[in-house]
């Protein structure tokens, strides 16, 4: 930068007439002229440093007469210079008519012109004309103030730059000078721009896997539905003969005969039940979606009503605590088989207890619109195997204990994550079970 003060020294002052050194009563003469000394020595100092806060001292004398040392303030400036001269931002001060009177040699490297070109060139012409608006804004402050904002700069051989230009602007010797500091952001761009391209790549790898998958989830749900339908009609003529030979030749067979022919017939009729439970679960994954509001509330009353009239065990005793009024965005049909599964779950599970109390309700949750839960407090269940309960026919108790095939949780995993939400469940052995699921924000299906 320019040096706008001329450089030269001032002596320190040699020690005048000092009214403060007045003594006080009882002092000795000798005592009062040493202390007369040390203050005007002090308000000498102090009227030094005063000049150099002002910037009216450009050097200093030190020392007794014969070894004096000079210490030039100005050279402070030159540390500052030479931090500018090196600085990797370009640095420029800009007169009040926005002409450049100094410039630093990486604002040179960013416009691709000297530094002796650059003084004397109006600011503005640096800059694209669509950013000279934006960048005249910029400039516009009053002493004292500071701006920053991004532009562009006029770059080498007709490239454009684009910079982050800080601004200050002050008042010297009643001259109103900004002075700018651009740094290149031309590398932070680039490295925008580059996640930007790496993930547009990822969201187009992502939405060609999913596709994949999708279609593969298809073609393997055609498959399974076609398997278990056509599994079926050698199904029947298993349960068919089986019948058949109990019924025209069971005089012919012996006990043991008879014993394998019943036992055909039992296998065939589990495989027609499993056979049939494989079929539902894939026409809930393929059942087309028709969303709408439902009152989920009223959709567990109605179950339980129906729950309770149908219950083999006539004369049981089981509370239910069924939260009012929570509606949901979901297809009727499916939501309500996913809170009928874990109703009926939950009334199985409790089948033992005599205080039986089964609860639905909602509860707050982290990223969704809505969470529900069922509650019991039956048999309860492992939660080191809790991972396995969502899976087709995978139980943890055995059929003697609670009948079952295992394969409702499997559905209600499938229906709910139609629905944009996830189910999960917490429980303990005789501690009863707790299920959840949520539903997506605006419940969107995906295929
Ligand atoms: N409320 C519950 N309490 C304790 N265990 C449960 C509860 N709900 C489910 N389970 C466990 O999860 C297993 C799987 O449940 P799921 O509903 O899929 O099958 P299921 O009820 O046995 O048979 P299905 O529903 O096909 O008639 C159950 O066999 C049981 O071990
Ligand atoms: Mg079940």
């Amino acid at each position: 930068m320019t040096d706008t003060a001329p450089t030269g020294h001032r002596p320190p002052k040699t020690t005048g007439p000092d009214r403060l050194a007045t003594g006080s009563p009882g002092e000795t003469g000798a005592e009062t002229a040493e202390l007369a000394e040390l203050r005007a020595e002090l308000r000498e100092a102090h009227e030094t440093i005063e000049a150099i806060r002002g910037g009216g001292v450009d050097s200093l004398v030190i020392g007794p007469p014969g070894r004096e040392q000079i210490y030039a303030v100005a050279s402070a400036d030159r540390t500052y210079r030479l931090i500018v001269k090196a600085m990797n931002e370009g640095a420029a001060t800009v007169s009040p008519r926005g002409v450049i009177l100094d410039a630093n040699p990486r604002l040179g490297l960013m416009t691709g012109q000297t530094v002796s070109k650059l003084i004397g060139t109006a600011v503005l012409d640096l800059i694209p004309e669509a950013h000279r608006a934006t960048s005249a804004r910029l400039l516009d402050v009053g002493a004292g103030d500071n701006a920053r904002g991004e532009i562009e700069l006029n770059g080498p051989g007709g490239t454009t730059v684009p910079v982050l230009l800080a601004l200050s602007a002050f008042d010297l010797d009643g001259m109103l000078l900004r002075g700018l500091v651009l740094t290149d952001l031309s590398a932070q761009r680039r490295a925008e721009a580059d996640i930007r391209d790496l993930n547009a790549e990822l969201e187009a790898r992502v939405e060609q896997r999913t596709a994949e998958l999708g279609l593969a989830n298809k073609n393997l749900e055609a498959f399974s539905y076609s398997i278990s339908h056509d599994l079926r009609a050698p199904l029947r003529a298993l349960q068919g003969f089986s019948a058949a030979l109990l019924e025209d030749c069971g005089d012919r067979l012996d006990e043991t005969g008879r014993g394998y022919a019943g036992r055909i017939q039992a296998a065939s009729e589990r495989m027609a039940a499993l056979i049939d439970d494989l079929l539902l679960l894939s026409r809930v994954s393929r059942a087309d979606m028709n969303l709408g509001r439902v009152d989920l509330s009223a959709e567990v009353t109605s179950i339980v009503d129906e729950m309770r009239a149908q219950a083999p065990e006539p004369g049981r005793r089981v509370r239910f605590a069924i939260q009012e009024d929570v509606w949901v965005t979901a297809d009727r049909a499916l939501i309500r088989s996913v809170v009928q599964n874990l109703i009926e779950n939950a009334w199985k599970f409790t089948a033992r207890r005599n205080d039986a109390l089964i609860e639905f309700g909602t509860m707050p949750a982290d990223g969704a619109v809505i969470c529900c839960y069922v509650r019991d407090n039956g048999a309860g269940f492992d939660p080191a195997y809790v991972n396995k309960l969502f899976q087709p026919f995978q139980r943890l108790h055995t059929a003697r204990d609670f009948p079952g095939t295992g394969i409702g949780l499997a559905s209600v995993r499938r229906i709910v994550e139609r629905h944009g939400g996830r189910v999960w469940a917490e429980g303990a052995i005789d501690e009863g079970a707790h299920f959840y699921f949520t539903l997506a924000d605006n419940s969107r299906a995906p295929e």
